[in-house]
């Protein structure tokens, strides 16, 4: 099986982050165009130095938890690029932390940008492209959004934000149905991005992963690039784990 693109556009909110850079290689290696979108201009320019070689990427600076501008930032897109057909959204923050030390304004943040901002790219996008033509959209959720997970690895305000992102892809999924349009989730678990990379773990850390060790950014992009495609043209509305199998341990 061949996953071809034919020089579709794709947006990759977070495209100069850890998972959301190899999402974006391999949807270039896949013969598509790609715009990333990330806050971090420094980020943007090393990523398009990269990924330049292989395909057309474009990057985009914006603030996705101001909504405000979204609109403007899609319209540009549109204009160097074309119609939207797929987004993917990894745009996000990610903290672990206790929730007796969590304030009102770290709270909003987080719901800001990993829901508010990530709802209001897609209703966007949804109303300048897909709207008339289909598309595909993929979110980035969490295993913390499904499970409760140790305060290390999680907190309650992130926790709450990807729980947010597994109910609305769902909604998202059956309303936008009419217009062609494919909502689906990802929810990993731990992955091993370059963030990661000079992290020791203590021998027994993978434990209580039954594949006994973390995600590669591409074991997520390998699954975002197949919901994305035609292939995945029956699947809507779903939130697909990939951590190892640690969510179905029990005790
Ligand atoms: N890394 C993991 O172990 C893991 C596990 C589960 C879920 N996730 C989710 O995967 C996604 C990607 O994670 P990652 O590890 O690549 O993180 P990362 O921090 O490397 O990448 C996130 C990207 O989003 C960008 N970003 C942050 N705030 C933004 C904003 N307001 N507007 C626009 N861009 C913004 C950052 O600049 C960064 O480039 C996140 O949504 C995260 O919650 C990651």
């Amino acid at each position: 099986m061949k996953i071809e693109f034919n020089n579709k556009l794709v947006v990759v909110t977070g495209g100069a982050g850890g998972i959301g850079m190899v999402c974006a290689k391999n949807f270039l290696e896949a013969g598509a165009k790609v715009a990333i979108i990330d806050i971090s201009s420094e980020a943007i320019e090393n990523t398009e130095k990269e990924l330049s070689q292989i395909g057309e990427i474009k990057g985009y600076v914006l603030d996705i938890s101001k909504v405000e501008a979204i609109g403007a930032t899609v319209s540009k897109i549109r204009e160097d690029m074309g119609e939207i057909e797929i987004l993917i959204q990894t745009a996000g923050l990610l903290r672990g932390g206790k929730g007796l030390e969590i304030d009102k304004d770290a709270w909003d943040l987080m719901m800001n940008i990993n829901t508010r901002g990530m709802f209001f790219v897609m209703q966007e996008v949804i109303k300048q492209s897909m709207k008339n033509s289909g598309g595909s959209i993929v979110n980035f959720a969490s295993m913390a959004g499904i499970r409760g997970m140790n305060a290390a690895m999680a907190s309650a305000h992130y926790s709450a934000s990807k729980g947010a992102v597994v109910s609305m892809t769902m909604q998202a999924a059956v309303e936008w149905a009419e217009y062609r349009v494919r909502v689906n989730a990802v929810a990993p678990g731990g992955v091993k991005t370059k963030a990661m990379a000079n992290m020791e773990f203590h021998k027994t850390a993978f434990d209580p992963i039954p594949l006994k060790k973390l995600s590669e950014p591409q074991d997520i992009a390998n699954s975002v690039v197949f919901l994305a495609s035609d292939k995945a043209a029956m699947i809507t509305g779903q939130t697909l784990v990939i951590d190892g199998g640690s969510s179905i341990v029990g005790y």
